[in-house]
């Protein structure tokens, strides 16, 4: 009986194989795709991500539904019940809580229902491999702090005005991302690391973190510390990504203040900012082959083939199941490469 089944099974596999997939297959226009993002208020995730799961969901001939979590893990799984019970082909999940993925790695295996994990990484150990069909597409998340951190190196090093109290130290200040959140505890880390292991020591003046990444929190942190004690001290603005660094650029606006300030993301609004001279850095976050990665491998999940079959994606060799798309350096030398014909 087993042996008929697999016999079956492999040549329905050689079938589906057959139909390929560029310009998207016949089989994927039967494919469901239950997919959130953990907050349609986020700038990146709403603004990048997104539109292309739509678009490229659309090029491929699937059908994409996707909801907004609201910031809320309980909310999500309520919405994973949903799909299920809708008996969705395939799951792409942007967690809400990255310490909660085993709930809902749990309910895909019950359901038997392929899960791609995108942007936020599973911290629960062991996660990831409680399920032989759940995979992860997003980044490599050091990789961001240390291009962002190679950046502002080169820059306090070309610019020696920036040290203003003349003591070889950088007295900064940092808008963390989500506590918890892989990237933010990732950019938070290694943007100044870059400095300490070039030999150059910081000063951390102040941190604060928001769960949201949002601008209103980036505003109103930057705007305190321009009031503080310390307010004359600050000789850097280190963000975790552009939603909160426009935050501050209108802080700093409002207040008359121009201090060196660096993001992540490469949002078209950060574009517009280094044009200006507001911003000196970003890092693009590549939300778009992310979004195209993301369905890739659900669509080869849902047909039951290894999921980077007939792609460009390779699975990252350290066993992560993961696919991970490279940053890239986004500096006032070539931020015009970047900006949409
Ligand atoms: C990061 C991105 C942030 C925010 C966050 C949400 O990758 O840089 O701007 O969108 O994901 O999880
Ligand atoms: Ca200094």
């Amino acid at each position: 009986m087993k042996k008929t089944l697999s016999a079956i099974m492999a040549v329905l596999m050689v079938v589906a194989g057959a139909s390929a997939f560029a310009g998207g297959s016949k089989d994927s226009g039967k494919i469901t795709i239950g997919a959130n993002i953990y907050n349609f208020a986020d700038n990146f995730m709403n603004g990048v991500m997104k539109p292309e799961l739509e678009r490229y969901a659309a090029e491929k001939g699937a059908k994409i539904e996707i909801v907004d979590s609201e910031g809320q893990q309980a909310k999500l799984n309520d919405q994973i019940d949903v799909f299920i019970t809708k008996k969705v082909s395939v799951l792409a999940i942007n967690l809400v809580d990255p310490a909660a993925a085993k709930t809902i790695i749990e309910k895909a295996k019950k359901a038997n229902i392929p899960l791609v994990l995108f942007n936020k990484e599973a911290t629960e150990t062991g996660a990831m491999a409680s399920y032989d069909k759940v995979w992860y597409v997003g980044t490599n998340s050091a990789e961001s702090g240390i291009i962002q951190g190679e950046m502002m190196l080169a820059d306090w090093k070309a610019n020696p005005s920036w040290d203003k109290n003349k003591d070889g130290v950088v007295q900064y200040v940092m808008l963390k991302g989500e506590p918890g959140h892989p990237d933010a505890e990732a950019r938070t880390k290694y943007s100044v690391k870059v400095f300490t292991d070039a030999g150059i020591k910081v000063q951390q003046l102040a941190l604060e973190a928001d769960p949201n990444w949002s601008t209103q929190h980036g505003n109103d942190k930057m705007a305190a510390w321009l009031t503080s004690s310390f307010a004359k001290d600050i000789e850097l603005v280190i963000c975790n990504n552009d939603g909160m660094a426009f935050g501050a650029i209108n802080a700093l606006k409002a207040a008359g203040v121009k201090l060196p300030l660096y993001g992540v993301d490469a949002l078209d609004q950060a574009l517009s900012h280094i044009a200006a001279g507001e911003m000196n850095g970003t890092v693009l976050n590549d939300g778009v082959n992310q979004a195209r990665a993301t369905l890739d491998l659900a669509i080869n999940a849902a047909m039951a083939k290894p999921v980077t079959e007939g792609t460009a994606w390779k699975l990252a060799a350290d066993g992560t199941k993961a696919v991970r798309v490279p940053y890239v350096a986004v500096t006032p030398k070539n931020y015009k490469d970047f900006q949409k014909k």
